[in-house]
């Protein structure tokens, strides 16, 4: 079968295809016949090489973290899905989501609505999942909550602008110009254009600042935290690490990190949202799959709406 693998750190050259046998199967996992997969900040990072104290340095590794598809074949212990099934799955950092086939456990993997479009489902798993687990388990949302979502175009960002409207909080999102528009489309209740006005004006307050995107410094943000609020960041690193156990241990505005956790129940979740047209997810491009590298390039300037998708095999609905 064809993969991406990444044959080196650095730029876009860095990402080959090759020709690998099958994975195989055993014990509670799946084989995915893959149609798509999302595009993430994860790759550019991997692929760069700033991500070796995650990853490890030995090479290659495999770009592509999330995927769609169907249950081409299962391990002897697994318990619910079938052969032919539309699913969701999320690899893991060992990555391999640019193949023509995944193996992946089946505990990571979710059914798919009839309703949703596996092209769309592709990029749902590891933005939704932190959103969802940003905004609820990090975050402590609440019902009548003032949020404040930076990044609220990006792939995280739009399942967060639309998630916290569903639990019943008021969400002011951060965007450019070009994106106001489509994250009131989301349902922000307000939207700062930050090209044209400054955050720190807003003159607002908030119970959880949700940076979607690590774009304001921890010293100048938490002046817009109400007395005992939360702001949760998607990069975690040793200075996040310690300024959240710093901040834990006091009284008062809370800093805290975070790293995604695989969880079936929250996926299947969301994918019951979107299948009621609660959430809805823009794909902003789509590559073909001799052009993995272009699409990860593509997400690598930051712009992405929503988000970006590779077509492995389109055949597959
Ligand atoms: N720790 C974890 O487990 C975890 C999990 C998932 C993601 N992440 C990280 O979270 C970050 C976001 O991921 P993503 O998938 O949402 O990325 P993404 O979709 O590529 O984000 C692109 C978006 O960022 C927005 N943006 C760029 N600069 C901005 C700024 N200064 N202020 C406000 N918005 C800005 C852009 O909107 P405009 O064009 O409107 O500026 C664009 O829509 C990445 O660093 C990713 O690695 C971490």
């Amino acid at each position: 079968m064809k993969s991406a693998i990444i044959a080196k750190f650095g730029g876009a050259d860095s990402i080959k295809m090759v020709e690998e046998p099958l994975p195989s199967i055993k014990g509670s996992q799946v084989l995915i016949k893959v149609g798509y997969a999302g595009v993430n900040p994860l790759d550019w990072k991997v692929r760069s090489g700033s991500m070796k104290m995650v990853t490890g340095k030995k090479l290659p590794q495999k770009p592509g973290y999330e995927c769609s598809g169907l249950v081409s074949e299962i391990g002897p212990a697994v318990k619910d899905l079938i052969p032919g099934d539309r699913v969701i799955g999320y690899t893991g950092l060992k990555g391999g989501a640019y193949a023509e086939y995944v193996a992946l456990p089946e505990r990571d993997c979710a059914r798919v609505p009839e309703t949703i479009d596996l092209k769309v489902a592709a990029g749902v798993p590891i933005c939704g999942l932190t959103a969802y687990q940003c905004l609820t388990q990090r975050g402590k949302i609440a019902k009548g909550d003032e949020i404040l979502i930076v990044g609220a175009a990006g792939g995280v960002g739009s399942f967060a602008t639309q998630i916290a409207r569903i639990l019943g909080a008021r969400t002011t999102a951060v965007c450019s110009s070009a994106n106001v528009q489509y994250v009131k489309d989301l349902g922000a209740d307000a939207v700062i254009d930050y090209t044209t006005e400054d955050v720190y004006s807003c003159g607002l307050s908030f119970n959880l600042i949700f940076d979607a995107v690590n774009a304001h410094k921890w010293s100048e943000i938490k002046k817009l935290l109400k007395p005992n609020g939360i702001y949760v960041n998607t990069i975690p690193g040793p200075v996040e690490f310690i300024r959240q156990i710093f901040t834990g241990l006091l009284p008062g505005k809370k800093f805290k990190t975070f790293l995604m956790k695989s969880d079936r129940g929250q996926i299947s979740w969301i994918l019951e949202k979107m299948a009621a047209g609660e959430i809805r997810l823009n794909v902003d491009e789509v590559f073909p799959f001799q052009e993995v590298a272009e699409a990860i390039s593509a997400n690598e300037k930051m712009r992405t709406r929503g988000k970006i998708i590779v077509e492995v095999d389109p055949s597959i609905n």
